[in-house]
């Protein structure tokens, strides 16, 4: 798939507030810092779209930008920052969970991971609770350029290993850089994939 626009619509502190969901969305979620908008700036090549920085906690609200006039990709905060909650829902963030179970045109979650780390609580935590809501998702291995192509099958194979121990089976996952744009094409025939084949939301 071409990306041809790419534009910044809203940002929002509440998903009451986001545009209407009369279009196909794909939210990227993931922990604070593991590069959710460098992503997003990568896939629509603009680097100035979706604010990045080194710093976590640049993304604070849910940002939507409109794809070829036709479909929505969501820039959203990270989860695991600022965080003393004990309970699940408070723990990712209500805005994060507000959004995740009420909007109902968001077809696919991606989450990011980043390639150089075992799984973490929180990530494989997160999941869970996707699971037990039935939201579909995918696993986005980020940052892939940190590592030699060796190092991330390794990492992405003992990634798997941890997941089957709760999962009967694997979600779909990508390797990527936003960096070296790894991953690129593979994410963009993913998305049209899933742009073609769901009919209704
Ligand atoms: P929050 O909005 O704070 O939740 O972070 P985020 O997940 O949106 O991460 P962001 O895209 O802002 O990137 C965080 C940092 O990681 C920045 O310094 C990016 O330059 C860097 N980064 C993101 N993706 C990559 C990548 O693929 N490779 C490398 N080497 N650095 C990356
Ligand atoms: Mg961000």
């Amino acid at each position: 798939m071409e990306i041809r626009s790419a534009t910044f619509m809203t940002s929002n502190t509440d998903v009451m507030q986001c545009p209407p969901p009369d279009r196909r969305e794909y939210a990227f979620i993931g922990r604070s810092n593991v590069g959710k908008s460098s992503l997003i700036n990568m896939l629509t090549n603009n680097s100035k779209l979706a604010k990045t920085s080194s710093t976590p906690g640049k993304t604070q609200l849910i940002n939507h930008f409109l794809i070829n006039n036709e479909w929505y990709l969501v820039d959203l905060p990270g989860y695991g920052y600022v965080n003393s909650s004990k309970t699940l829902r408070n723990k990712f963030g209500k805005l994060i969970s507000d959004y995740i179970l009420r909007r109902e045109n968001m077809v696919c979650l991606f989450v990011l991971v980043d390639s150089r780390h075992p799984p973490r609580k929180i990530d494989l935590e997160f999941m869970a609770w996707l699971g037990e809501n039935g939201i579909p998702f995918v696993i986005v291995f980020t940052k892939a350029d940190k590592l030699t192509a060796p190092a991330c099958s390794t990492c992405i194979a003992d990634y798997a290993r941890v997941m089957l121990d709760q999962w009967e089976s694997m979600p779909r996952t990508f390797l990527t850089s936003a960096e070296s744009r790894l991953g690129r094409e593979e994410l963009l025939a993913y998305l049209d994939e899933l742009n073609r084949t769901v009919d209704e939301f």
